[in-house]
C-alpha cells in the first residue's frame, strides 16, 4: 500500500496524519504532499522523517490511494491526473461532490455503494456528514419529511489562516484577514460565496449534499449556516419533520445504538454536547433531543462533531479503511 496525503501541511491534512495513526492505517510506504511552496520541507510521522513533494512527483510514484485535502482547484487539476496513473483519490474539497458519476460516501450509511471502479470518491462537506449521521437511523425508522438546520461553524473549517486571524485578534495584535469581518467576539452569518437565491454556497452543499447522500431527493432541506469563534468542531441545531410519529424513549435507544453517534443528553446534569468535549474525537454527539411542541411529528436536537475529524479526516480514513478491507484498491 503506497499512501498519498495531499495537502499534508494543511489543517486536514495533519489531522489526517494523527488518524492514519490512531486508526494504525496499513501502508508500506507514505507520501506527504503539498504546494510547490512546501516542497522539499521536512516532517515527521511516526517518528520518521518525510520530506514533503510536489503534485508531479506524486502522481510519477503512482500511489494506491491519495486523500486529497488541498482546496478544490488543486483537486479538480489532479486529481484526474492521479486517477489515470491507477490511483484511487479520496477528495475532500466541494470539487466533485455533486458530480453524477462520482460517490459522495459517509462510511457507515453508503459505503457500499463502492466499486473497484470508483477512482475519484467525493468526501462530503464537514456539517452535512455529522448531521446526515446523526440522522440516518432515525430516518430508516420514521421516514424524513424536512429538515431546518442552523450551524455554528469553527474557525478551524476555513483552514490554518483563518485560525491565525482569530487567535491574532484574541492577542491584540494586528490579522491577515481571510474573514471579510472580526471573527473573534463575533459570529458571521456568513459561509463560502453567496449564490443568486440569497443562500450560501455551505448552505446549499447541506440541501443537496443530504438528498444525494440519502438517496431520496424527496427530503426537503434548509439551511443557515454562521461562522462562530471556537476552534473544537461545528455545532447544528436541528428541527426534523419525520414522515411517522415518533417515541422519544425510541430515539434515544436508536441513537445510542448508531454506529459513529454517541448520545449526550442529560440536561439536568449540565451534560450535552458542545465543541470543546467533541475536539479530536471521530464520533458525532447528539444531545437535547425534544419534541417540537409546535408541530406534529417533529423533534429538536443538537448535533456536534469535531469537524477536522468526522467532518474530513476521519471519514476520508474510514472510506481508505472500506477500500482496504473490501480489496476495492
Ligand atoms: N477545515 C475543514 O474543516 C474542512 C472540512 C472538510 C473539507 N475541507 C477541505 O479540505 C481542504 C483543505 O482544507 P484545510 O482546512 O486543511 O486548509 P489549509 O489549512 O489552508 O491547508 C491547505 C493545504 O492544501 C495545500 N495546497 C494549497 N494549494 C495547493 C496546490 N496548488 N497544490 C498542492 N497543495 C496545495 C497546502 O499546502 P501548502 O502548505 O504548501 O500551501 C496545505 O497543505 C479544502 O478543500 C477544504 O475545503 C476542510
Amino acid at each position: 500500500m503506497k499512501l498519498a496525503v495531499v495537502g499534508a501541511t494543511g489543517l486536514v491534512g495533519s489531522e489526517i496524519l494523527e488518524v492514519l495513526d490512531e486508526h494504525n492505517f496499513p501502508f508500506d510506504e507514505l507520501l506527504l504532499v503539498a504546494s510547490e511552496r512546501s516542497a522539499g520541507k521536512k516532517m515527521t510521522f511516526k517518528g520518521k522523517e518525510y520530506t514533503v513533494i510536489g503534485l508531479k512527483q506524486a502522481v510519477s510514484e503512482k500511489p494506491d490511494i491519495a486523500i486529497f485535502s488541498a482546496g478544490g482547484s488543486t483537486s479538480l487539476e489532479w486529481a484526474p491526473q492521479f486517477a489515470e496513473v491507477g490511483t484511487v483519490v479520496i477528495d475532500n474539497s466541494s470539487a466533485w461532490r455533486m458530480d453524477p458519476t462520482k460517490k459522495l460516501v459517509v462510511p457507515e450509511i453508503n459505503a457500499k455503494e463502492l466499486k473497484g471502479e470508483d477512482k475519484i470518491i467525493a468526501n462530503p462537506n464537514c456539517s452535512t456528514i455529522q448531521m446526515v449521521l446523526a440522522l440516518n437511523k432515525l430516518r430508516e425508522r420514521y421516514g424524513i419529511k424536512r429538515i431546518v438546520v442552523s450551524t455554528y461553524q469553527s474557525v478551524t473549517g476555513t483552514g490554518k489562516a483563518a485560525v491565525d486571524q482569530m487567535m491574532a485578534e484574541r492577542a491584540g495584535q494586528p490579522a491577515d484577514m481571510v474573514y471579510p469581518h472580526k471573527i473573534d467576539l463575533n459570529i458571521l452569518p456568513h459561509i463560502d460565496v453567496f449564490q443568486p437565491n440569497g443562500y450560501t454556497k455551505e448552505e446549499m452543499k447541506m440541501i443537496n449534499e443530504t438528498k444525494k447522500i440519502f438517496g431520496d431527493d424527496s427530503i426537503q432541506v434548509t439551511a443557515t449556516t454562521v461562522r462562530v469563534p471556537t476552534i473544537g468542531g461545528h455545532s447544528e441545531s436541528a428541527n426534523v419533520e419525520f414522515k411517522q410519529d415518533f417515541d422519544l424513549e425510541e430515539v434515544r435507544k436508536i441513537l445510542s445504538e448508531t454506529p459513529g453517534v454517541v448520545l449526550q443528553d442529560d440536561p439536568a446534569n449540565n451534560v450535552y454536547p458542545m465543541p470543546l468535549t467533541a475536539h479530536k474525537k471521530d464520533e458525532v454527539f447528539v444531545g437535547r433531543l425534544r419534541r417540537d411542541e409546535s408541530q406534529p411529528n417533529t423533534l429538536n436536537m443538537w448535533i456536534v462533531a469535531d469537524n477536522l475529524r468526522k467532518g474530513a479526516a476521519t471519514n476520508a480514513v474510514q472510506i481508505a479503511e472500506y477500500l482496504v478491507e473490501h480489496r476495492l484498491v
